[in-house]
């Protein structure tokens, strides 16, 4: 496959078009941002870590029935993907309180949600991504209704696949970030599951193993993403 123009540079993604119809590649840049930008680095091997959990926990997550973009390796820091329209939503499921919620609300932090709760954010960095609520998506037109029930059945069913796969290897899966877009009608998973828009604890420990390690200097980040994919991995 061949790489053409470049569609989009994100803050820590490349997506080029290619020679395919319907078919973008996408390569994971060492780039590394927080608190909106205002934070910023290059650590040398990070776009390489959330390569290989992502390509892991999307060809996981296809083999138990759930439509997403991947379509394959190109190389260590790149996939081929399948061009969605993306939906400017940020899907979050919360399994512990951690980060935003404790921020704005009386939730404890470590203090277990039970059932997990669902958070859309509106994915427009020039209003700081505010939180949305069903009627607001609606009255924006970003999804019709279906697509909404579609969509968070969907980041349920995605949450406790992963919670399972990173429970069995002690981790546990605080809360992660899911964009969605639309193909031939379907609702499919975009964009990254990875170290950067997950927050995973040591279950003993119950230390950071993802990007809040870079968020809140609690170490090094490098050691701790190339420590938890190689357990992800396994
Ligand atoms: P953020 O870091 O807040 O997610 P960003 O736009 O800077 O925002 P990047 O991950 O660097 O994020 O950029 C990747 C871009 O590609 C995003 O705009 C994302 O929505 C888009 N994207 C992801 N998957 C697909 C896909 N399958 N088809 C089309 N666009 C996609
Ligand atoms: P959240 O606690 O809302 O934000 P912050 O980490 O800035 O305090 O984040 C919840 C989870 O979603 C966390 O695992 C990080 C992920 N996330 C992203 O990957 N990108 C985003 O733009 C947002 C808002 C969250």
């Amino acid at each position: 496959m061949k790489q053409l123009d470049l569609l989009y540079q994100g803050k820590a993604k490349s997506v080029y078009r290619s020679d395919e119809q319907g078919t973008l590649i996408m390569r994971f840049r060492d780039d590394i941002t927080a608190f909106d930008g205002e934070k910023k680095d290059v650590l040398g091997g990070k776009g390489g870590y959330n390569t290989e959990v992502s390509a892991f926990f999307f060809r996981y997550l296809e083999e138990r029935g759930i439509k997403t973009h991947f379509l394959g390796m190109i190389d260590p820091i790149t996939m081929a993907v399948r061009d969605l329209t993306m939906i400017p939503l940020e899907v979050i499921v919360r399994n512990v309180a951690a980060g935003s919620i404790v921020r704005r609300y009386p939730f404890t932090e470590g203090a277990p949600l039970d059932p997990p709760v669902i958070v859309i954010d509106y994915k427009d960095d020039s209003r700081h991504d505010p939180m949305l609520n069903d009627d607001l998506i609606l009255a924006l037109r970003l999804t019709t209704r279906e697509e909404l029930d579609q969509i968070k059945a969907n980041a349920l069913a995605i949450n406790e696949l992963l919670k399972d796969h990173l429970d069995a290897r002690g981790i546990i899966l605080v809360d992660f970030k899911m964009e969605f877009g639309r193909r031939d009608g379907t609702i499919h998973l975009g964009d990254e599951i990875s170290m950067d828009s997950m927050r995973l604890w040591d279950k003993e420990t119950r230390q950071s193993m993802d990007k809040d390690v870079y968020r809140f200097n609690k170490g090094d980040v490098m050691t701790e993403y190339a420590k938890v994919a190689k357990r992800i991995i396994s």
